[in-house]
């Protein structure tokens, strides 16, 4: 492992996902030892003028959610909080960004003194339209400079653009400023548990190995769903809209590792290239494979204009041309204002071939891996109903982690992955020709919907989304419904 001195510069410090996600996480490594006192620094960087205690103040809060917080806790808080400073600047001035490198410089001094390397992150908590100024900024001025060693570092996340054409000018501003290696695109579902697990699941387990293919799975499902509305973000969310916000990136990621093939080793660039290669294979998608919907009241909203079509639910078939999965439907689908919260992915198989049980009306075999909340994976099988009659009925097998593994927390993905990107892995971040892949499947669908040439349907808040969703699922992807049958979470 490194050491030496290790800044990590968090740009847009007052915002909220600085505030929400950023800082926890980065109190969470802290508490479990992955940042060390005597090597790390926390810098808030952002344009208005505080106090280190000011920002601390206002931090506090999202550290402490309870009110049982035990003294013990508080001064863990306390301590971590004594780890940040507070740097005020633009985010476009050169002066602002050679005091924030005066203020890196003097801590690496002071952690350093003869020896160790200088390790710098940046963190950009900002909106995409400042990255190439600040990303400009850093370049100048920030980067690391010891002739020991060390790195600089910066970690960007969504949106990349709006579109192909948008996203590839991007990369190509940061890309003319830093080398792939020192970018950490974040994509927050690739640090959930469940999504870390799915190249366990498909490549250290014989007995997927064999069905994971068009020869026995019927259809896949990947859903999100969330049962508020965009509550407060309604200005950005009407920019962007659920394909955007969820499905080009989110649900996309969660697509390839469930399709793509075996990669060559663990390697980052390795599993990259296999992401890729999936990305590559989708076909341009059918219009009369999506449905769009926007809830209603969603205009109600000051900052949403009233003739804005922006869905908040869509469902998108994506098919794959290639050996193993020519003629299956992926179902993407995510929505707000919806009737419940949660995200899975369910693999339905086929029907049994020559089945003797038909008459009986069995359901088909479904895998499910429910990516939260309560994380599990259960397998639905059809067994005999106990008891003196021969019948059947639908049963599961169920790996549920808070039961199997009660004693573990499972770590925040925010957490993960910072502590991924000072570690130097980038398995869980996506390539630039990852993310060009990806915007090239979607560009074409979204130009058509922001002209206005592709509509949403209206649904009623807390219901399934529109109908024709569910039609869709029936009668193009070929899903067969089990009735009569829920999983249930098991209680402790
Ligand atoms: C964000 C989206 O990327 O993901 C939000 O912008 C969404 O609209 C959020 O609510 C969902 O993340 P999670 O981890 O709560 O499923």
């Amino acid at each position: 492992t490194e050491t030496g001195s290790l800044s990590i510069v968090v740009l847009g410090a007052s915002g909220d996902l600085a505030k929400k996600k950023t800082f926890p996480a980065l109190f969470n490594l802290y508490r479990q030892g992955f940042l060390l006192p005597d090597e790390v620094c926390i810098f808030g960087y952002a344009r208005s003028k505080l106090t280190d205690d000011e920002l601390r103040n206002r931090l506090h809060g999202y550290l402490v959610p309870s009110k049982d917080f035990s003294p013990e806790q508080l001064e863990e808080v306390s301590k971590f909080l004594h780890l940040i400073k507070y740097v005020s600047g633009s985010y476009d001035s050169e002066d602002s960004f050679c005091n924030l490198d005066k203020e890196i410089s003097e801590h690496e001094l002071l952690k350093n003194s003869t020896e160790g390397s200088s390790r710098r992150l940046f963190y950009l908590a900002l909106p995409p339209s400042v990255y190439p100024s600040v990303c400009k900024m850093i370049k100048t001025c920030c980067m690391n400079k010891s002739d020991l060693g060390g790195w600089t570092r910066i970690v960007v996340e969504k949106p990349f653009g709006k579109d192909l054409e948008s996203a590839e000018q991007l990369s190509t501003q940061i890309g003319q400023l830093f080398e792939e290696p020192q970018i950490y695109r974040i994509d927050h579902y690739l640090g959930k548990e469940l999504v870390q697990n799915m190249l366990v699941l498909r490549f250290a387990n014989r007995l997927f190995m064999p069905l994971w293919n068009r020869d026995n799975i019927a259809n896949v499902q990947i859903v999100f769903r969330e049962n508020f509305g965009t509550e407060g973000r309604g200005g950005y969310f009407d920019q962007y809209g659920i394909i955007r916000d969820i499905i080009q990136n989110h649900l996309l990621q969660v697509f390839c590792l469930v399709a793509m093939e075996k990669p060559v080793s663990l390697k980052p660039e390795h599993i990259r290239d296999e992401k890729l290669k999936v990305l590559e294979s989708v076909l341009p998608i059918k219009d009369d494979e999506v449905v769009l919907g926007q809830y209603e009241g969603y205009k109600d909203d000051p900052t949403v204009p009233d003739n804005s079509n922006t869905p908040t639910f869509a469902t998108v078939i994506l098919r794959v041309h290639n050996e193993r999965w020519e003629g299956v439907p992926f179902i993407l689908k995510a929505g707000k204002a919806l009737n419940s919260r949660k995200a899975d992915i369910r693999v339905q198989f086929k029907d049994v071939p020559g089945d003797i049980f038909k008459c009986q009306k069995q359901g088909r075999n479904e895998f499910v891996i429910r990516l939260q909340p309560s994380e599990a994976m259960y397998m639905k099988l059809t067994v005999k109903k106990p008891g003196l009659e021969m019948e059947t009925v639908q049963s599961e097998l169920d790996l549920s982690y808070r039961q199997r593994y009660q004693a573990v927390t499972i770590p925040e993905a925010y957490e993960r992955l910072i502590l991924d990107s000072i570690r130097g892995d980038q398995q869980h971040f996506v390539r630039r020709d990852e993310l060009k892949a990806s915007w090239e499947i979607f560009t074409p669908l979204l130009h058509r919907i922001d002209k206005g040439e592709f509509k949403s349907t209206p649904y009623q808040p807390g219901t399934r989304g529109p109908v024709e969703a569910d039609k869709l699922l029936l009668e193009k992807a070929g899903y067969v419904q089990t009735h009569g049958y829920r999983w249930i979470p098991p209680t402790l």
